[in-house]
């Protein structure tokens, strides 16, 4: 072997180590200067190709130099000519330059006649494995334009920590798939329904939401009928805690009570909520967790029907009225559906915000999503059991976002617990006021606010 021939390969593989090198350990710098630059301009020359492969395109008469039989040679042979006509050519739609993300690129597209961003949303998985990437998502910023965002591999595998939030009940959970962080915001979305199959990362959540709140000056409430096992841990930041069916039902008579006084304090001083009342005679914030809805509905024997009905009424009740007296909810369970009864479709239809964690039956995802795009259930029940906290979440601006949790431990969520037990406000304390003797259904209705949000399932 010549030696410039050794040479040449001792370069190539120089530089392909170094290139394997750079991807390795620094892929942000590696991904903007070379991995990008390559991906946009092959998504642009090839724009073509997945258009039509994925049905994008439409016929439009263009004139078109196109090839016709013209004479017959004498040696048989048929001569071709060019001709300049109008025919039907298959149009794509025009591609704005890709543009980099964090995980991937974006790119917008101007829609052709006819077309809606539906249309792009049902190939969104033809668009995603013709680029090789790992999701194609769709959203239209304005009438006319479509935005696909594509992610290169599944940026929920690792997810790295972001501050908590320091601002009152807003909570930083984790991170949704854009890069953003997934915070849950009680003020701007009051009352939750958190679904899973079992170890699919509820508990994660509920956990990462008692490390978050405990530092604030808010209430926490816990409603755990699994024997307490989840909650009592978290005991020393918990200003009620009930475990029992009998406790459930005290602690929600407590919660109705604590409701119209807030009513009464509220209409007395003619606010519509205690967001409006002065700052030093504004009652704290409750947030209540639940931890296994499904156990406050269940009957073990006819004997607990009456609780249940009750149980059922108080917990609507809450749901309904809690926004507008500081009242929050935040919900787990495994299944949510009608099957527990008609409080449950009550409540669901009041918790706007709706995280679908990984589950075993389709029906489960549809009760907890609703009537989202159907491609919110198809990646719901595509979330691998190998990576638990991964969501789908749907609040209130109508999108629905995959994100992760990020993991906390039990014995961190403990640590909390017990460093901000000073922060606990009394439960007497908070529940003592002058107990209004009697509300009226006219007085309950003047504060209740247009909900839901989340439509309910489709049938059938
Ligand atoms: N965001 C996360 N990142 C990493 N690991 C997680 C995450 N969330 C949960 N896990 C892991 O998954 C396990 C199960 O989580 P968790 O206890 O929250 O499930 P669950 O849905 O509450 O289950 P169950 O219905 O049985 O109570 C935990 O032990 C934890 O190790
Ligand atoms: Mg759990």
């Amino acid at each position: 072997m010549s030696d410039s021939f050794l040479i040449t390969l001792g370069v190539l593989a120089a530089s392909a180590s170094g290139l394997w090198a750079w991807h390795r350990w620094h892929h942000r710098s590696f991904w903007l200067c070379l991995g990008y630059p390559l991906t946009a301009i092959t998504v642009r020359f090839t724009w073509r190709k997945v258009a039509l492969g994925c049905g994008l395109t439409k016929k439009r008469q263009r004139f078109w130099f196109t090839t016709v039989p013209g004479l017959v040679a004498s040696t048989g042979v048929v001569r071709v000519k060019r001709k300049f006509q109008r025919i039907a050519v298959d149009t794509k739609p025009w591609m704005w330059f890709p543009l980099p993300t964090r995980y991937g690129w974006r790119v917008t597209l101007h829609l052709l006649e006819g077309q809606i961003p539906d249309d792009y949303a049902q190939v969104a998985e033809r668009l995603a494995h013709s680029w090789g990437v790992h999701a194609v998502r769709v959203s239209s910023p304005r009438p006319g334009r479509v935005i696909l965002a594509a992610t290169i591999r599944d940026p929920l595998v690792r997810v790295d920590r972001f501050p908590f939030s320091t601002e009152l009940l807003k909570v930083t959970v984790g991170r949704l798939e854009t890069g953003k962080p997934w915070v849950i915001d009680f003020r701007t979305v009051p009352h939750w329904l958190n679904a899973g199959a079992t170890q699919s990362g509820k508990s994660n959540l509920a956990n990462a939401l008692i490390i978050g709140l405990s530092s604030q000056p808010v209430a926490l409430v816990g409603f755990d009928l699994k024997g307490g096992v989840e909650f009592t841990p978290y005991g020393p930041r918990l200003s009620a805690l009930a475990t029992s069916r009998a406790e459930c039902v005290d602690l929600l008579d407590d919660l109705v009570r604590l409701m119209v006084d807030r009513m009464t304090a509220c209409r007395t001083a003619g606010a519509r909520n205690i967001w409006q009342l002065p700052e030093d005679r504004r009652p704290v914030p409750v947030v209540v967790l639940v931890d296994e809805l499904a156990e406050l509905y269940l009957m073990a024997d006819k004997s607990e029907k009456e609780e249940i009905a009750k149980t059922s009424t108080a917990l609507l009740r809450v749901a309904q009225l809690g926004r507008a007296f500081g009242i929050y909810l935040f919900c787990c369970g495994q299944r949510i559906g009608s099957d527990l009864g008609p409080g449950v479709t009550a409540l669901r239809a009041q918790c706007s915000g709706r995280i679908c964690h990984r589950v075993n039956d389709p029906e489960t995802a549809t009760m907890t999503l609703g009537d989202l795009d159907p491609a919110a259930l198809v990646s719901a029940r595509a979330i691998a059991s190998e990576t638990p906290g991964v969501a789908i979440v749907a609040s209130q601006d109508g999108q629905w976002y995959r994100a992760r949790s990020f993991y906390v431990s039990e014995a961190a969520a403990e640590h909390a617990a017990r460093m901000y037990a000073d922060l606990t406000p009394s439960w007497t304390d908070i529940t003592t006021g002058e107990h209004s003797a009697e509300v009226t259904d006219a007085d309950l209705a003047q504060f209740l606010t247009p909900d839901p949000v989340v439509p309910e399932p489709r049938k059938g």
